[in-house]
Order: C-alpha cells, then structure tokens, then sequence
C-alpha cells in the first residue's frame, strides 16, 4: 500500500513538473515586461502579432505609446480596444516601458 502511494506521488510530482517547464516554454518573453497591473494584458495582446523585443526595446513617453498603440489599430490590424483596456495598457507601457526606465 505504500509503495502504492508512493508511485501515486511520484507520477503526480513528474506531471506537475512537464506543466510548470511547459508554461515557461511557451511564454519566456513574459520575464521581460515588469511585474505590474496590465503586464499580461499586453503580453497577450502585443505578442499575438511580434515579440515582446519589439515593445520592450522601445521606451517611449506617454504621448508617443499613444500614437503607437493607434498605429498598432489603424495600420497594423491590433483589435480596437474598448476604452477601459486601452488606458491600463497605455498605464502600463508609460510606467514601465518608458525613457527613464
Ligand atoms: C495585429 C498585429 C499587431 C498587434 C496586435 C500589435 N502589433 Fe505592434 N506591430 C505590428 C507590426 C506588423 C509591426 C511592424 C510595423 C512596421 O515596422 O512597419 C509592429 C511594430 C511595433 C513596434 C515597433 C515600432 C518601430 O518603430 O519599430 C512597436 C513599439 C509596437 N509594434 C508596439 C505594440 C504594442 C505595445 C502592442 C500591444 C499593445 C502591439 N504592438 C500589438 C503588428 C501588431
């Protein structure tokens, strides 16, 4: 019976371990956006069409995310955001993607 459960638990911690290196496989680009309100919003968001690289190696004021997050709408194809989203990730990348970061 306790070897038992002891195989029961060691398939339990190898299933658990291939799910956790899995989600970083899949999503190594999320350690380069800080940690902050709006951080996955944009990863998904902005990853769907480039690498986060693009948006990170950019830092932009303000005034200028909000040009390029309209630009992203009108020439690029980026879904319209409604007004709520927009203006988390506009917080988000004027905090954390910006010239004195
Ligand atoms: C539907 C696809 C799509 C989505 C979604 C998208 N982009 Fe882009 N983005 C593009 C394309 C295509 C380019 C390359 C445009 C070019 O260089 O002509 C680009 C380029 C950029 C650039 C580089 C501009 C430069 O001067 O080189 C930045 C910054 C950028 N995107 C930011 C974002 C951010 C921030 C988001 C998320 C809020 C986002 N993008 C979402 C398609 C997209």
């Amino acid at each position: 019976m306790a070897r038992l459960l002891l195989l029961f638990l060691s398939v339990i911690a190898v299933i658990s371990t291939a799910a956790i290196a899995q989600v970083e496989d899949e999503e190594p680009e999320m350690a380069l956006l800080p940690t902050g309100e709006g951080r996955e919003d944009v990863f998904y968001l902005c990853s769907a069409c480039h690498s986060i690289k693009t948006v990170v190696q950019q830092r932009l004021s303000r005034d200028v995310w909000d040009e390029t997050l309209d630009w992203m709408v009108e020439e690029q194809g980026m879904p319209e955001l409604d007004e709520e989203d927009r203006q988390q990730i506009l917080e988000y990348l004027s905090t954390y993607v910006s010239p004195d970061k």
